[in-house]
């Protein structure tokens, strides 16, 4: 793998390296009282994958939401601290921007249209974010070639297609964007441990080959853990960890918490998976 670590050295000066995304410090409020996001720095560097974990209402989502600009629809802002791309304030973006400069978020829980069939997803993302029409084409066989499953599945209603095939349709519509930056919130949510393998297979492959940079929410920090380059664990609102995705994996706070292995390296029942949280809740939209 390539050398990806630049988004992560210093910026206190002594770095000449800008990183692509830079939170620092933020904190975001909902509805001017609610404090989901209490002072958190983040980076995230050109080419790299990294991994936002957390326990459910950690605020994964919200620092997404903040960085994609989705916040401010949602009655939040960052009420404090810094946030830019390649050292530009965003604060003032809204969201439409956000996607104009290549900063695209697939939300969590597969939002797709589920009357319009795969190809129609497709193109209503692309019709609606004004992506030049001659551009469309070649971005379409692009994404068909990523994700050969929904090739097979153009014609079909997306409803009709599976979970995992509905995650993939996400990720499509986003890719369909032109992106630079992806902001991925819990790819992995209630499909099985095959799909999910198989996706971020291809995330990892898109993240090579495309060189866009990905920031990754999930509750599965195994599977997180084995893609991404660096990670930070999120607990309410606050990062408590951070480190390369390698040290992380081999951390005995990280095993014991969120990869349910215990001092004796064996697997316990618990673990990410068995923490997750039912999904009928507000944020299913
Ligand atoms: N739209 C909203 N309005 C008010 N409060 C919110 C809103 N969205 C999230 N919150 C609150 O912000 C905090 C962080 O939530 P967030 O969804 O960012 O957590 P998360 O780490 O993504 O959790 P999960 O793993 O359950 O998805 C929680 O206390 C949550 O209740
Ligand atoms: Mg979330």
């Amino acid at each position: 793998m390539s050398d990806k670590a630049s988004g992560h050295e210093p910026v206190d000066g002594t770095s000449t390296v800008t990183p692509l995304i830079q939170a620092t410090n933020i904190e975001v409020v909902y509805n001017s009282i609610i404090l989901a996001v209490r002072g958190i720095t983040i980076q995230l560097g050109k080419g790299q994958t990294v991994a936002l974990l957390g326990p459910n209402g950690a605020g994964k989502t919200t620092t997404l939401k903040a960085i994609s600009r989705l916040i401010t629809p949602e009655g939040g802002e960052v009420s404090k601290g810094e946030l830019t791309y390649k050292g530009e304030s965003m604060l003032a973006w809204d969201a439409y921007k956000a996607v104009k400069r290549g900063i695209v978020q697939v939300l969590e829980g597969r939002q797709v249209f589920p009357t319009l069939t795969v190809e129609q997803n497709l193109l209503v993302a692309a019709y609606s974010n004004k992506i030049r029409r001659s551009n469309i084409k070649s971005a379409l066989e692009k994404i068909f070639e990523y994700f050969p499953r929904l090739k097979g599945r153009r014609n079909t209603r997306a409803g009709y297609t599976s979970g995992g095939e509905q995650q993939m349709l996400a990720i499509g519509r986003a890719l369909i964007l032109e992106p630079k930056v992806i902001l991925l919130d819990e790819p992995s949510m209630g499909l099985a441990p095959l799909v999910v393998e198989e996706i971020f297979e291809i995330i990892g492959d898109l993240s090579q080959k495309e060189s866009v940079s990905i920031l990754l929410a999930e509750q599965n920090a195994s599977i997180a853990l084995r893609y991404a380059d660096y990670g930070y664990v999120i607990e309410t609102g606050r990062v408590v960890m951070s480190g390369p995705a390698a040290t992380l994996r081999e951390d005995d706070n990280v095993k014991a918490m969120y990869l349910g292995i215990d001092e004796s390296g064996l697997r316990q029942e618990f673990g990410a998976d068995t923490r997750r949280k039912e999904r009928a809740d507000v944020f299913a939209m």
